[in-house]
């Protein structure tokens, strides 16, 4: 039997913008009441506009991740303004586009403190709450395709998404006797801001909205994340991924990470450069 999602209450972090966005109207859609965290309180108010349009109730919440304790402010918050919360979704995150080399040691922490730390407090308290109310829950993390495989100038943040990945399946075993089940989310690349964000980040403009070497047979929008979140929701699954080639090519380069090599060299020629020049 699907699990029924009407009157349930979702906290989705990195909602003003992209996939969080898009899950915040499928959940919405589904029937759901959503609490919006992001930084940003404009785009927030605008996301909860349209989710009440729906006919559903929003609450905004204006936090940052990275700060310590937000965790306890996000989920009192929601429940107060909302009740108590059934699905929390950990998806706010960033990329830098940027060689391992080139990374300051604080960027690298910092990058691990949103994407990682962030995630494990916000379920652990998570978690923590709903054992203690005995109604079970759903929580999931958005990592990504290179949970599996690292692409160059992407490093720390592969590693920060397999971190997020690995904590996802000891969560899943050690809840399960709780009735709250844990999954991943592992989106290709998808259209928001996230690749303009991450070059800005990296000092540079990026022209483009997804990178030249991204393959456009694997680009999607972020509303097929959110379907396939929500059907995760209804289904629960330890995994959501939105291409089958994609996982198997995952699972493929996992078995035998040196096939995916000459690839990179190839697609990532202009962003490896000329090591004889120091390029
Ligand atoms: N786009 C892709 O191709 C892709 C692929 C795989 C996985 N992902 C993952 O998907 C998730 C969502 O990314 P997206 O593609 O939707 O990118 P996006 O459009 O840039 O959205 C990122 C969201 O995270 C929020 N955020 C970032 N840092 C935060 C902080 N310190 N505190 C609170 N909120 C913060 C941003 O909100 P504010 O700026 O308003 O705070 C924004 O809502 C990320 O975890 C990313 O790693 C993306």
């Amino acid at each position: 039997m699907p699990r029924a999602l009407e009157g349930k209450i979702a906290v989705i972090t990195g909602a003003s913008s992209g996939i969080g966005a898009a899950c915040a109207l499928e959940m919405a859609r589904a029937g759901m009441d959503i609490a919006l965290v992001a930084r940003r309180a404009d785009r927030l108010e605008r996301m909860a506009a349209e989710v009440r349009a729906i006919g559903r109730r929003a609450a905004s919440i204006v936090a940052d991740v990275a700060e310590s304790g937000h965790e306890r402010q996000v989920l009192d918050s929601a429940q107060q303004q909302l009740g108590p919360v059934d699905v929390v979704f950990s998806n706010a995150g960033y990329g830098q586009d940027r060689a391992v080399l080139d990374m300051e040691e604080s960027e690298l922490r910092a990058m691990f403190e949103t994407n990682f730390f962030s995630s494990v407090s916000l379920l652990r308290e998570s978690a923590r709450r709903m054992i203690e109310r005995r109604q079970g829950g759903h929580l999931l993390m958005c990592s990504s395709v290179v949970a599996k495989f690292a692409i160059p100038r992407m490093g720390a943040y592969s590693a920060s998404k397999a971190a997020q990945a690995m904590v996802c399946r000891a969560m899943r075993t050690e809840l399960e006797p709780h009735g709250i089940a844990v999954s991943s989310v592992h989106p290709v690349t998808t259209r928001t801001e996230f690749f303009q964000q991450s070059a800005r980040r990296s000092g540079r403009e990026a022209a483009e909205q997804v990178p030249a070497h991204a393959p456009r047979l694997f680009v999607q929008p972020p509303e097929r994340v959110a379907r396939a979140v929500v059907a995760c929701l209804r289904r629960p699954c330890p995994e959501v991924w939105t291409s089958h080639l994609v996982r198997l090519s995952a699972a493929l380069f996992t078995a035998f990470p040196g096939l995916l090599d000459p690839v990179l060299r190839r697609t990532h020629a202009a962003d490896l450069g000329d090591p004889a020049r120091g390029a």
